[in-house]
């Protein structure tokens, strides 16, 4: 069947771009299927009220556990990944996007205000996998844009979604390191040259070289990565870069 995506949230709004380009044709073609669930419909008050104060105190407010868990009973099929979009979570990579492209499907559920009652991830996890995580050292103000960021980030590593297989397989962060520059006609514009070598015809010299700037670019921008490497990824012609 379709890998399924569904998102609980307060704000179903903010979900409507996953019924656009990629991901819309994707649902289109049946390889996608794509739930957005108010969260308020699983309140039992007629202000449908999904938070409140801090235990402890502190500013903001807390979402409920009770509203939380109804959804998910609903929602969540049996063993799928519940992911909580948080700034305090693990980080989302690449590699995560992989494993999670993997499964049958994920749940989100997206906090607002300063999050959800710990106790819905506690109680969640005796279901299936859980995971919290975050997509940048930075605050947003809900999890709803984090959503947007995974769910594409997954469902274009799922087959057919994209259409060109070498696409994926030479991304940015597949191989752990950044994709160098590319070029496109006209050869010469507004007096800066493409680099000869993509002109060449030598399509061994052309590997070298990209893989050259891939190394110059991660050097540069993201020397974390490189220091990540495995030991053995660098050749030693990698080296003498
Ligand atoms: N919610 C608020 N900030 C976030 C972040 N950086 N990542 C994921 N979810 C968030």
């Amino acid at each position: 069947g379709p890998y399924s995506v569904d998102v609980v949230t307060i704000f179903p709004e903010y979900l409507a771009p996953l019924r656009q380009s990629l991901l819309g044709k994707a649902a289109e073609r049946g390889l996608v299927a794509v739930g957005v669930h108010d969260l308020r419909q699983w309140t039992d008050d007629v202000h449908r009220t999904v938070d409140d104060a801090p235990y402890g105190g502190g500013p903001g407010m807390v979402m409920r556990p009770e509203p939380w868990a109804r959804a998910l009973e609903a929602v969540r099929p049996p063993g799928t990944r519940l992911v909580v979009p948080t700034p305090a979570g693990r980080p989302f990579t690449q590699a995560v996007a992989a494993e999670w492209a993997a499964e049958p499907g994920l749940v989100f559920a997206c906090g607002r205000y300063e999050g959800i009652d710990q106790r819905v991830a506690e109680w969640a996890a005796a279901s299936g996998p859980v995971s919290e995580v975050s997509i940048g050292d930075y605050v947003l103000a809900g999890g709803e844009s984090a959503v947007l960021v995974m769910v594409e980030a997954v469902t274009r590593l799922l087959p057919g979604v994209v259409g060109n297989r070498e696409s994926v397989e030479f991304d940015s962060h597949a191989d752990g390191l950044l994709e160098g520059p590319s070029y496109t006609r006209p050869a010469s514009w507004r007096g800066l040259d493409v680099p000869p070598v993509l002109l060449s015809g030598d399509h061994a010299a052309i590997a070298r070289w990209r893989r050259a700037e891939s190394l110059r670019r991660t050097a540069a921008r993201r020397p974390d990565l490189l220091a990540a490497l495995p030991e053995d990824a660098l050749s030693p012609a990698d080296r003498a870069e």
